[in-house]
């Protein structure tokens, strides 16, 4: 009985949420990445590191059907969340998004008050059916996002008055309000000084027990602190997945070696 549900709690624990299949991406005559085949777990933080211009934000996009918004991109292959292909005509990328939610490099609050930064997404997706559902929607995320007792008693005050670092949490919560499974992250951390940093690196730690998270960095050290799991590209293609651990202490291809001892990049 005891090894059945220690069986049970492994097979959770490796629970894929995204498959991605000979995935490439075009922007016009960039072959942006190339034939990516990837399985990113559930309740994992999984970093995508290499140098600038490989494709990480690119192969990110993908997941949440960004890259729509972009005109000369196009991409192709085969990208299932749950199981369900997220490009089939049947996906609305609307409502895709809220699912599959995504953190910018650099804060970006509506210039709204922090409550209707929060409430906006509920809003729109119909999540609750009065005011007080609704401003318990709000705390809640608000919780969660890990910036509830800095603005709770300035709910009404404008989101972009906030510091860089609350900013970003109030963005990572404005996230988590539409009740997503997967969170995108882009060089989260990026335009935020250390203590934010830090701040923010704690919440991702935390989010894992909930999300399948997806962190873009430039820092080698932040993917070692943050994620369990990481992906290595360099010029569009994805060299190496595997443990984190398993990457910055024995990396199988050379490519990567040279990229986390600071030979590349
Ligand atoms: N909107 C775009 N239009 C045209 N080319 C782009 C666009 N975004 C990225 N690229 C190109 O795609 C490649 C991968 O870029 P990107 O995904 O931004 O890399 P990374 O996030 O690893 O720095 C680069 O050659 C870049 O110039
Ligand atoms: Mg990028």
């Amino acid at each position: 009985m005891d090894d059945l549900r220690k069986i049970e709690r492994d097979v959770k624990m490796t629970d894929i949420k995204i498959t991605a299949r000979n995935v490439n991406v075009h922007y016009g005559s960039t072959h942006a990445i190339k034939d990516v085949n990837a399985e990113i777990a559930d309740k994992t933080v999984t970093a995508f590191i290499g140098p600038s211009g490989c494709g990480k934000s690119t192969f990110l996009r993908c997941l949440n059907r960004m890259n729509d918004t972009i005109d000369v991109c196009r991409v192709e292959g085969d990208i299932k969340i749950d199981g369900k292909n997220i490009y089939a005509k049947t996906v609305d990328p609307v409502q895709l998004r809220a699912q599959v939610g995504m953190v910018f490099q650099k804060p970006n609050p509506f210039p709204k008050s922090i409550y209707d930064n929060i409430a906006y997404g509920p809003r729109i997706h119909g999540l609750s059916r009065s005011k007080a559902e609704l401003d318990e929607i709000v705390e809640k995320a608000l919780r969660r996002g890990a910036i509830w007792d800095e603005v709770k008693d300035r709910l009404k005050e404008s989101g972009t008055g906030l510091s860089g670092g609350q900013q970003q949490r109030l963005c990572i919560a404005r996230a988590i309000a539409t009740e997503p499974e997967v969170l995108l992250m882009d060089e989260p951390c990026s335009a935020l000084d250390p203590i934010a940093t830090a701040q923010v690196e704690e919440l991702i730690d935390e989010l894992r027990r909930d999300y399948s998270v997806v962190i873009v960095t430039h820092s080698m050290q932040q993917a070692a602190r943050v994620s369990q799991k990481t992906a290595f590209f360099h010029l569009g293609q994805m060299v190496e997945f595997g443990d984190t651990d398993q990457i910055f202490t024995n990396p199988k291809d050379p490519r990567t070696e040279s990229y986390i001892t600071g030979r590349i990049g």
